[in-house]
């Protein structure tokens, strides 16, 4: 068993890492071509990604198995955007450090496997990463009801995570707008991510419910002209914010 994670004392450590200004288009690399990643991201950051997302899944959480940290370094030295890492993973505090070495900037580590959250979010913010907690499809907000003042981000699942290419659950956006009106509330400072089947159908009603990080996997890599389709996600964003 290894040693728990080193723990300050004191005062809550204050935010870290660099949050994108939102709305922000966040691709997914599940849905990149990893033989030519470096084209993949330069093509996506050319047509208006503000962050890269990358999911990490250990096949015990969720059963599937995708990358690890010498991925997530393959991914800092292509961009110098913000590389926002999404653990589904279990005892993620046995691996925090690591990614963050490797050039995570945000981390989010899933309520539903994690039993020590205010830890692990000051943990994460030790390491000097932007704390966020991902809730699954059918996990209610309340269960962050006394994190979400520490927190940096919320991300929302929209689809059951494991896999990319999956079809978007909408019953998510009245979750992320009962989410954004407690935010408001308390006076908290999370932004929203939603995660999960996100495209140009439904990306405004995302944005419009409250959420302020987007990411699309295959939405941006499932085909030809990555650097097109995230541009046209890109620009429903920047639209539907000059409206509201
Ligand atoms: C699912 C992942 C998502 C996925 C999104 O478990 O967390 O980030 O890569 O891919 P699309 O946009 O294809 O649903
Ligand atoms: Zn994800």
């Amino acid at each position: 068993m290894a040693s728990p994670p080193k723990q300050k004392r004191g005062e809550p450590s204050p935010a870290a890492g660099r949050l994108p200004e939102t709305p922000a288009l966040a691709p997914s690399i599940l849905a990149a071509d990893f033989g030519c990643l470096t084209d993949e991201i330069a093509a996506a950051e050319e047509g208006g990604a503000r962050l890269f997302h990358l999911d990490v899944m250990d096949g015990h959480f969720v059963p599937n198995l995708s990358m690890g940290p010498p991925v997530v370094e393959a991914v800092n030295r292509a961009t110098e955007l913000p590389l926002d890492v999404h653990l589904m993973i279990e005892e993620p505090d046995r691996y925090i450090e690591r990614f963050v070495q490797a050039g995570a900037d945000l981390i989010s580590v899933h309520q539903e496997v994690v039993p020590h959250l205010h830890r692990t979010v000051r943990f994460i913010h030790d390491c000097g990463a932007s704390a966020g907690v991902a809730l699954n499809p059918a996990t209610p907000i309340g269960v962050l009801e006394e994190i979400l003042p520490d927190l940096d981000y919320v991300l929302l699942m929209s689809v059951n995570p494991g896999f990319g290419g999956q079809r978007f659950i909408p019953a998510v956006l009245s979750k992320v707008a009962a989410l954004r009106k407690r935010i408001e509330e308390i006076g908290a400072r999370a932004a929203i991510e939603v995660d999960g089947g996100v495209g140009p159908e439904n990306i405004v009603q995302a944005l419009e419910a409250g959420a302020g990080i987007l990411v699309a996997g295959s939405a941006v890599f499932d085909g030809r002209d990555p650097r097109a389709r995230a541009r046209a996600l890109a620009a429903l964003l920047a639209g539907a914010r000059r409206r509201g």
